[in-house]
């Protein structure tokens, strides 16, 4: 599917899909001075919803926050932007994007004498890391990248100078023929994917980096404590030593891009007979189920356009 669409959302008009266009003297581009969120919308028989929406557009302002980014609209001002982007461009499922930066006023390092920005997009995207990887499950590579040191870049906040790390991570395992790759943190504990987060289950107890091992704070993380605990499966935030996920029983990701993906090899160690395990199967069809409106909602995750 191509990344396009008709509208997009800028500054609080909507402009054709070509004219979203920036200065090339924009701070953002030069010092990474922005943040961002990803949704997903989805289809069911209910009509279409967003998963998550007050709580992306809240990490938004959050990640804001951080970086003294004044945002010159509301939170419920942002998420009407979120439902009228699909709206306008008759999306019935779409990745989506908005997207907060700081444009041309200086190109000093100082950044307060920039405008802030604000935009929506949206577009159909599949899967992630491609049509089978929710079944089949994916090859990853521990990188020899590392995640921020803490006090250096903010993992919390999802900012677009991060994502500078995470290329380092991505293009490595690309180009040695994994789909993707786990990076450590300052300290040699797992942290996250280059764009998601990690668990590991071990005699029927499920474990992720606590927030303190760099990483993004995930929303679909959190979805996994709350189904988890409706299954009454324990979850812990707990350091993990990289060897820890070789002996495994099961290892998967989460995020809104990749949902919840089986990890099935790591640095070409199978993880136990490297197919996709029962607990991750059935993480999966609790978290579907919801989305696909076949179980109840009751946390109201989804908001229907
Ligand atoms: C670095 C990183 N970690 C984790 C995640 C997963 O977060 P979420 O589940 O909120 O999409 C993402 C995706 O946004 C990410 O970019």
């Amino acid at each position: 599917m191509p990344f396009k669409a008709d509208k997009i959302w800028f500054d609080g008009e909507m402009v054709n899909w070509a004219d979203a266009k920036v200065h090339i003297l924009s701070h953002a581009l030069h010092y990474g001075t922005s943040s961002f969120e990803g949704l997903r919308c989805y289809k069911n028989k209910n009509g279409s919803s967003v998963m998550r929406l007050k709580d992306h557009v809240k990490r938004l302002f959050d990640s804001c926050k951080i970086y003294r980014i004044e945002i010159p609209y509301s939170r419920e001002e942002v998420e009407n932007a979120i439902l009228d982007t699909l709206r306008v461009n008759k999306l019935e499922e779409a990745y989506i994007r908005p997207f907060v930066f700081r444009g041309f006023g200086e190109l000093g390092i100082n950044p307060f004498k920039c405008p802030v920005h604000t935009s929506v997009a949206a577009w159909n995207w599949g899967k992630y890391l491609g049509p089978d990887a929710l079944e089949n499950g994916v090859s990853v590579r521990v990188s020899s990248w590392s995640r921020p040191a803490p006090n250096t870049f903010p993992s919390l906040a999802k900012v677009g100078a991060n994502y500078m790390n995470s290329q380092l991570i991505k293009m490595e395992a690309l180009q040695d023929g994994f789909d993707e790759g786990i990076a450590l943190d300052a300290y040699g504990y797992v942290s996250e994917g280059s764009g998601e987060n990690i668990f590991m289950i071990k005699n029927g107890v499920i474990y992720t980096p606590p927030t303190s091992s760099s990483i993004l704070a995930g929303i679909t993380r959190h979805s996994i404590f709350v189904i988890a605990r409706n299954l009454k499966i324990r979850v812990e935030q707990h350091l993990i030593p990289r060897e820890a996920l070789y002996i495994a029983d099961e290892v998967f990701f989460t995020g809104t891009a990749v949902e919840i993906t089986p990890v099935v090899k790591i640095d070409n160690i199978p993880i136990s007979n490297g197919k996709r395990g029962t607990i991750t199967a059935k993480l999966q069809d609790e978290f579907f189920g919801i989305i696909q409106g076949k179980t109840p909602d009751p946390q109201q995750w989804l908001t229907y356009l």
